[in-house]
């Protein structure tokens, strides 16, 4: 499929949800399957990276039962899953040697690599075609280190490893030892698999990390009784004198802040806007964009609402960016550690700077350059293909801000990248007549419904078949 954007001029209007937040579902189905006895997830939004998790313990054994779909992922009900926990060691070998399909979901290859290399039985996990070209080295170097026994396919272009990934199993009374760990990159899936091991290991896990990345981790494995501490951003598990067990939990998991992030800034760019994005999860971890939004003079007001989980939520308030002045946003500069706390964001950050006075400039996020697309190069391309001036750097880029008059209506394919795509749509909204953005089926595996609440909130987004 492919969105068609006719750009309008009246404003945004509407309260409205996004589907649960992606990260935190990941993690839920994980724990909830190494569990003793029934968890229940609600919220859950049935979005292909979470389903992709979730088929991977189905194959291993875990049941589970979709008590209610909840076909529309940003209604207020949404999915309710109950998954049957077989505990700590009862995960089984999938059929046949099965390969676990993780589909287009790095974080479900890269935890479930954690997690299964430190089982009795081998296995190996497959992706699609963009997952088969990212890089799988940076997860299983640290696992080796502590005896695991897993190996991924020579990268084609790079000194690395991707996928598929081939898991022995251990031997009959064998272990993973402990493991110590200073990471080069903030990675959450890079920790998380390293805790994940580290559940089954002779001796603790420590994670450093240069600054902290998203703790739905750490924050999940405390509330499930895992003896773990964080301080900063190092986090030990010790699993000597636990029982082993993994408590059963419900969880409504909270909207995802990086769906909404998309909301936040169309807001900010269509005037006259006042849109609610509401029960947004806004762990700290994961509101860079909202602190970047704001240096920007745009944003979102955060309302709280209490905690779900162990993870903050919150209403966001957010509409068009003024000045004292009566200017619209202003140009920034992101790096450092405003980078692991909106990495998925910059995308759509992209768009707010090409809508912004000045210069934007973006520093030390070369690690866009290994999502789901190189979203440095693909984002740069289509800001210019909508008449933006912008320009890679090694590790970022820089944005020449359009803030006046309409940008250039275009055409343009997201490379099979949903946070591209979506990007993509906004820029149309401020074009000088309708743009298509080609190859959106993707937007499914984090934001479905994505085109139907801008339709909400006013805007024209067509979903229309791919000629
Ligand atoms: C994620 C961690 C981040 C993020 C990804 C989800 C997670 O990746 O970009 O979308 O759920 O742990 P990295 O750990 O590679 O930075």
């Amino acid at each position: 499929m492919d969105f068609l954007v006719r750009p309008r001029d009246g404003a945004l209007r509407g309260v409205v949800r996004v589907p649960s937040d992606k990260s935190i579902g990941h993690r839920a189905v994980i724990l909830a399957a190494l569990a003793e006895g029934t968890s229940t997830l609600t919220r859950f939004s049935f979005g292909e990276d979470n389903v992709s998790t979730l088929e991977a313990f189905a194959a291993m054994g875990v049941m589970h039962e979709v008590v209610e779909r909840g076909d529309d992922p940003t209604s207020a009900k949404g999915g309710t899953l109950r998954v049957h926990g077989k505990g700590l060691f009862g995960l089984e070998q999938p059929h046949d040697a099965r390969a676990l399909d993780c589909g287009n979901s790095g974080t479900t290859m890269r935890l479930l690599s954690g997690l299964l290399c430190a089982q009795h039985f081998g296995t190996s996990l497959i992706g699609d075609a963009s997952l088969t070209r990212r890089p799988m080295r940076r997860v299983l170097e640290p696992l080796r280190r502590r005896g695991a026994l897993c190996k991924g396919r020579k990268h084609p272009t790079k000194d690395d490893e991707t996928a598929p990934i081939v898991i022995a199993p251990l031997l009959d009374g064998e272990a993973l030892g402990p493991s110590s760990e200073k990471l080069a990159v903030a990675s959450a899936q890079v920790k998380s698999a390293l805790l994940l091991s580290g559940l089954y290991a002779h001796g603790p896990t420590i994670v450093e990390e240069p600054t902290l990345s998203r703790d739905h981790t750490e924050r999940m494995l405390l509330r499930v009784g895992v003896p773990l501490r964080a301080m900063g951003s190092i986090v030990q598990l010790d699993p000597a004198g636990w029982d082993g067990k993994i408590e059963a939990f419900e969880l409504a998991i909270p909207g995802d802040i990086s769906a909404a992030a998309f909301l936040v800034v169309a807001a900010n760019l269509v005037p006259g806007s006042v849109v609610r994005v509401v029960d947004v999860g806004v762990n700290p971890t994961r509101t860079g964009a909202l602190d970047v939004l704001r240096a920007m003079m745009g944003g979102a007001q955060i309302v709280p609402k209490g905690e779900r989980g162990g993870e903050p939520v919150a209403t966001l308030e957010t509409g068009t960016a003024v000045d004292e002045s009566g200017a619209g946003l202003h140009a920034t500069s992101i790096g450092g550690e405003l980078v692991p706390r909106a990495i998925d964001e910059i995308p759509v950050l992209c768009v707010a700077a090409a809508r912004a006075k000045g210069k934007t400039v973006i520093r030390d996020a070369a690690e866009l350059r290994v999502k789901e697309s190189d979203r440095l190069a693909t984002m740069a391309s289509i800001l210019r293909s909508f008449g933006v001036e912008a320009s890679e750097l090694p590790d970022g880029m820089e944005i020449t801000g359009k803030p006046q008059g309409k940008l250039k209506a275009a055409d343009v394919t997201s490379e099979g990248d949903h946070r591209i795509a979506m990007s993509s749509v906004l820029l149309g909204l401020r074009a000088d007549g309708p743009s298509r953005i080609r190859d959106v089926d993707c937007v499914a595996t984090s934001f479905p419904g994505f085109a139907r609440v801008l339709r909400d909130l006013g805007a024209d987004v067509e979903e229309v078949p791919s000629d």
